[in-house]
């Protein structure tokens, strides 16, 4: 098992990596403060996992909530199912909710712990490589509104990460390849010798090859640590965690939720954040071919939907969280490994990469 820290003060937290962890309850009891404990999942990951998990809380007062499972169901309305759950439990402020599954659980049930009697712990078990690499780090929680995604939410840390590689055995191959689009994006912002690493090593991560898959979840959180470290509430360098999000939460929402995975409309946002970067003179036509190429040897997408124009994804990039006041701030690529947040690109050249299929 690997170890990993969030060093956030007062609020720093283990993140451990590892086979089986699951079963390993000294792992997560010293992180609940009473025996209320409420785990929070779906109905797709209840079967798998959820009778492991509870077998090794039997000594806690542990209930269940199972949700529906999809991008679509993660909304105010189905987050107050977990709410209803724990009042009608009694549950106190000394009660600990478990987020087990990727990373649609994992935002809402954080974001219900940060609501709940204004604020309750949680921990983070994460069960897809996206959630693993990303979403269950660094404390983002909240939930989809309709005019815009992740709209609705806190920062709010857990109390800790468990990240258990078995339960990536059961991951449908689409959602192994969403979970690897965010592992590129680490190499593409901050990390160009991991980038080297993931050109080398795509078929055997792809083949979920076990050291390949450790490696690639230790030094994706690895990356992701040291950034929220810097810069917990994105007022500055978190930013850059966000390439290809601007693009491809416009898709998300765009397409309506749920019609292409989180991950693969990152990989199309992310080829549109270097198209522009080519456009602007920043990376060169062969450094744009390099990142097509590695995100089609994940076998995710590089083109955005045709059924978007131009003026449909301006209109909806401009409900983006970078957007202040009026001024649309993307992520761009300096350089391979290198990335900027910045509202310096010509929006001409900004019209032509939206303009894709023209
Ligand atoms: P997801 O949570 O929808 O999970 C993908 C699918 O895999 C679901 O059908 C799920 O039921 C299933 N599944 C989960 N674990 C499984 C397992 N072990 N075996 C078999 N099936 C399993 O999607 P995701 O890709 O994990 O997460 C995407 C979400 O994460 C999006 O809502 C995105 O906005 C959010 N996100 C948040 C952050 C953050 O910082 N908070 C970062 C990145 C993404
Ligand atoms: N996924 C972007 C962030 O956590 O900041």
């Amino acid at each position: 098992m690997k170890t990993l820290e969030v060093d956030l003060g007062e609020r720093s937290y283990p993140i451990y990596i590892g086979q089986n962890l699951l079963a390993q309850a000294e792992l997560f009891l010293p992180y609940f403060d009473s025996t209320q404990v409420m785990v929070i999942t779906n109905e797709t990951i209840a079967p798998l996992y959820l009778e492991q998990f509870l077998s090794a809380l039997s000594k806690q007062q542990t209930q269940a909530v199972i949700l529906p499972d999809g991008e679509k169901y993660k909304t105010l309305e189905v987050t107050n199912r977990i709410f209803s759950a724990l009042l009608e439990q009694r549950f106190d402020r000394k009660a600990t909710l478990v987020a087990l599954g990727g990373g649609v659980v994992g935002d809402m049930t954080g974001f219900a712990a940060a609501c709940y009697q204004r604020g309750i712990a949680f921990i983070q078990v994460p069960t897809t490589l996206l959630a693993q690499v990303d979403s269950s780090v660094g404390g983002k929680t909240g939930v989809n509104h309709l005019l815009g995604k992740n709209m609705i939410g806190a920062f709010y840390q857990p109390r800790c990460v468990l990240a258990d590689t078995e339960t990536l055995n059961t991951l449908e191959d689409r959602q192994l390849s969403a979970g690897i689009a965010e592992v590129i994006k680490y190499g593409l912002i901050v990390d160009y010798e991991f980038l080297v690493w993931l050109e080398q090593n795509m078929e055997a991560l792809m083949a979920r090859d076990h050291q390949a898959l450790m490696f690639a979840i230790e030094r994706s959180c690895m990356n992701k640590a040291t950034v929220v470290a810097q810069d917990e509430k994105e007022s500055g360098k978190r930013a850059l965690l966000n390439l290809g999000h601007t693009f491809g939460h416009a898709i998300e929402t765009g397409m309506g939720y749920g019609e292409l995975l989180h991950g693969e409309a990152i990989a199309i946002g992310m080829v549109m954040a270097a198209d522009l970067s080519q456009r602007q003179g920043w990376i060169c036509p062969a450094d744009k071919d390099r990142i097509v190429q590695l995100l089609q040897r994940a076998n995710l997408p590089v083109e955005p939907p045709k059924s978007l124009s131009a003026e449909k994804f301006l209109e909806l990039m401009a409900v983006d969280k970078k957007v202040m006041a009026g001024q649309l701030r993307l992520v761009l690529l300096q350089a391979l490994g290198q990335a900027v947040v910045t509202a310096n690109f010509d929006s001409v050249m900004l019209k032509q990469t939206l303009q894709w299929h023209a």
